[in-house]
């Protein structure tokens, strides 16, 4: 015994030894255990090309300084997902090479909102390529940094050539084009594919936990409609602005605006349904803003309603039934 303490062979290759299997059993073996376990959902899809291209930039941006990408199971990230995050949601991550880890860009810091689920929340190419070419175009009071590099400025432009959508209050050089780079349209494509997919009917959903008490509308209306406000700020106010005044040359202003007075109700449902793009090249495209968030009658009803009374608009209250016909309508076709 003596022998052991005093051979140092002995003694370095028996901690070796001690230290090898207790890596195995603690790291290594759990770690291809989880990799076993967790595999990507069946409901989720793996990035293309452009995509991945869009995630390095993410990464050389410094985005995910700011943007996390995780919806915990706590009441106020609901705002970010239908369901809290779970491991194998990042099961499609894998090591970038041998000497870079695997980039799962879940975040630290939520300077921003988090962008699990963007691509479904904010659907608009125009809107991505503005708020990136300079956020406080769209959003007034942004803090986010503008990247103005991911644009081409040209004199005119070149067959191929998209241009952003930029009111002139925020470029540089009135004169010159904004032209969306590669780069620009990568990073965005990018930006769309991050939805944040359902759950197989095999897994159960986790909870939200720490529920809030529900926030009654204090509009003081009249009807038994939802909140229209709230439903506008979250589902209209990213492009047309909470003051309805939308931004000059991207997105049309709803105060004054003829389709909100008008009373062509059929053709204001369809617009906020299946999305519009009757005013091209004024203004950019509105996508199917209804359809992608499942809007029922009475929220697209407390929607119009809040518009037509709002920002001194003053038209007539729509009812629940007659945007449920034409929601009806539209589904036929
Ligand atoms: C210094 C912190 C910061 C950095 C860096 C940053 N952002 Fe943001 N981002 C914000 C803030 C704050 C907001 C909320 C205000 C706004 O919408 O502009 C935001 C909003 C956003 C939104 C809209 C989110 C929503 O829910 O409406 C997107 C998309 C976005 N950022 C993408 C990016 C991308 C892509 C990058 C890197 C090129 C980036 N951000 C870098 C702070 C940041
Ligand atoms: C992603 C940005 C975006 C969002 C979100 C959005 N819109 Fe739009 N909206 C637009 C754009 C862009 C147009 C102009 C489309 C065109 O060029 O024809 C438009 C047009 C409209 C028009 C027609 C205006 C006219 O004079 O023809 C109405 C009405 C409207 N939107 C209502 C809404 C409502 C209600 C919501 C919320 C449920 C909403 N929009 C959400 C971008 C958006």
């Amino acid at each position: 015994m003596m022998d052991f303490f005093n051979d140092h062979k002995k003694l370095y290759s028996a901690s070796l030894l001690f230290f090898l299997v207790l890596t195995l059993i603690i790291c290594i073996l759990p770690a291809l255990d989880n990799q076993r376990i967790y595999q990507p959902l069946s409901t989720s899809k793996a990035m293309t090309e452009t995509e991945t291209r869009g995630k390095m930039l993410f990464i050389k941006e410094g985005c995910v300084a700011c943007h996390t990408q995780q919806v915990r199971n706590v009441d106020m990230d609901q705002v970010f997902g239908s369901r809290p995050s779970i491991a194998s949601d990042y099961a499609r991550n894998k090591r970038l090479n041998l000497f870079q880890n695997t980039a799962t860009l879940m975040g630290t810091e939520r300077t921003g909102p988090d962008l699990t689920n963007i691509g479904q929340r904010q659907s608009s190419l125009d809107w991505h390529y503005t708020h990136l070419y300079n956020p406080r175009a769209v959003v007034p009071q942004s803090i986010m940094p503008a990247y103005p590099w991911l644009f081409i400025e040209k004199d005119a432009l070149d067959p191929n050539d998209v241009e952003a959508k930029i009111p002139t209050e925020f470029l540089k050089s009135k004169t010159k084009k904004i032209v969306i780079s590669q780069d620009a349209k990568d990073l965005v494509a990018y930006l769309l594919f991050l939805k944040q997919p359902d759950l197989p009917k095999s897994i159960a959903p986790k909870e939200f936990l720490y529920k809030q008490k529900e926030r009654k509308s204090e509009t003081g209306s009249k009807s038994n409609l939802p909140d229209g406000e709230a439903l506008f700020i979250t589902h209209c106010a990213t492009c047309h602005q909470a003051s309805g005044e939308g931004v000059l040359g991207a997105f049309p202003p709803l105060k004054g605006d003829q389709v909100v007075l008008g009373n062509n109700i059929d053709l204001y449902v369809t617009i906020i349904m299946n999305g519009y793009n009757g005013l091209a090249p004024a203004y950019a495209e509105m996508p199917a803003v209804g359809t992608t968030a499942n809007l029922k009658a009475e929220e697209v009803a407390a929607i119009i309603n809040h518009e037509r009374k709002s920002w001194g608009n003053n038209a007539s209250e729509v009812t629940v039934e007659e945007v449920q016909n034409i929601m009806d309508k539209i589904e036929k076709k």
